[in-house]
């Protein structure tokens, strides 16, 4: 018998838990309703709603963009005077009023391609959501999750203008305290925010610096990766 899950009964990369989780799941069907191209656009929306990161006209940079929700929403909500640059090491389809740069962000070749799309502009706004491909082994997978966020927030340190935000999704686990902590130091305020969008069984939550302080530390001095400190604070 054919299920509606799975008209052709071809096998399924994924199993049936998770296609029934995701055919069934509000946010994949409101995505497609509004022609969003991932469900991670409510998560970015739901930031803006909460955090107030999204003004007209600024110059935003767009971490780990792909496919482009992300993009989709800065676009919408940013207007056709803002500046938007994206960067991720998969293809993305062009999003109107975005420079995508196809790189991989962690090396100086990706870096310097970001910064030669943002043509010496001071930065307002910097979202990451960069991930790592799971490797399926805990501590690798946590210590890469905190490398990508880290490198996101160093290239925050030397290109958002004071008072600038940042927002950038990190696993929680080790090494999350300390990278709070670092986050703390730079904006006047921060918070650790998991959007509803985001599922429950994933361990990732977003820090949102609100009010760059305006000072930077030199890249790459803190390195990747955290070793110990369990996540502190809150999670709202
Ligand atoms: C969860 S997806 C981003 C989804 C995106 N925010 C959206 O709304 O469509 C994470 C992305 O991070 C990208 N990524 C991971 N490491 C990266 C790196 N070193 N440089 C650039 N992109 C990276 C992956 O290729 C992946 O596309």
């Amino acid at each position: 018998m054919t299920s509606p899950l799975n008209p052709t009964r071809r096998k399924h990369r994924f199993g049936k838990a998770w296609m029934h989780e995701h055919v069934s799941d509000a946010y994949v069907r409101e995505a497609k309703r509004r022609g969003y191209r991932s469900r991670a656009a409510f998560k970015l929306i739901e930031l803006d709603e909460r955090d107030k990161l999204l003004r007209p006209g600024i110059v935003a940079v767009d971490l780990g963009a792909a496919p482009g929700s992300w993009c989709q929403v800065l676009r919408e909500r940013l207007g056709t005077k803002a500046t938007i640059v994206a960067v991720d090491v998969l293809p993305m389809d062009p999003v109107a009023g975005v420079s995508f740069v196809q790189a991989d962000f962690s090396t100086d070749e990706g870096l310097a391609a970001v910064e030669s799309a943002l043509a010496g502009r001071p930065v307002d706004l910097v979202v990451s959501d960069m991930a790592p491909n799971l490797s399926g082994i805990d501590p690798v997978d946590q210590a890469r999750s905190v490398g990508l966020a880290d490198l996101a927030l160093d290239f925050a340190a030397h290109h958002l203008q004071p008072g600038g935000d940042f927002a950038v999704k990190v696993f929680q686990g080790s090494g999350l305290g300390e990278f709070e902590k670092a986050v703390r130091e730079r904006f006047d305020k921060t918070y650790v925010r998991k959007p509803k969008a985001s599922r429950d069984r994933s361990r990732e939550v977003f820090l949102v610096g609100k009010g760059f302080a305006g000072e930077g530390l030199p890249r790459g001095a803190r390195g990747a990766g955290h070793p110990g400190g369990a996540g502190e604070g809150g999670v709202k």
